[in-house]
């Protein structure tokens, strides 16, 4: 049994979140996803995301390939989410190459690339820049 874990926000959820989601859970048996809290997050990217945390999660959580949903509370507890969740495998999207790879000395740690031409960030700036 190989399991996978994966982190984001997923806020706006769009199709480049469903394929990394897809493509995380063919590397194992079973896909646990860390979502970033709405705190994380504010630290993260110094905006508060459109969807609550908890909404989040529950997109997160319906999804088929999608076996066990946790909040992910800091950056700095990523090994420890390892460690708890039992990983093999750590995936990461490219926008991250090269930023885990202290935890390969932990489990297997597998970027994958982006879907191109498209984002959160650029959708809420779609969304703003059509509002009148
Ligand atoms: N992701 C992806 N392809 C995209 C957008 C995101 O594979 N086009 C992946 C990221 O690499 C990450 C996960 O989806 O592993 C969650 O990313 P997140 O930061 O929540 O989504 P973004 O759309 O990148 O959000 P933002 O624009 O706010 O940075």
């Amino acid at each position: 049994m190989k399991r996978v874990i994966t982190f984001g926000t997923f806020d706006v959820f769009h199709v480049g979140h469903v394929r990394i989601l897809e493509r995380a859970r063919e590397l194992g048996d079973c896909l646990i996803v860390g979502v970033s809290s709405d705190a994380l997050n504010f630290s993260k990217k110094g905006r508060t995301p459109i969807y609550s945390q908890e909404d989040r999660k529950k997109i997160i959580s319906s999804l088929q390939f999608v076996d066990e949903v946790f909040f992910e509370e800091s950056l700095e507890l990523k090994g420890d989410y390892i460690e708890q969740f039992k990983a093999d495998v750590l995936v990461m999207g490219d926008d991250w190459q090269g930023k885990f790879d202290n935890f390969r000395s932990q489990c297997e740690v597998v970027y994958l690339p982006r879907t191109p031409s498209i984002s959160t960030t650029e959708i809420i700036e779609v969304v703003r820049s059509t509002e009148r």
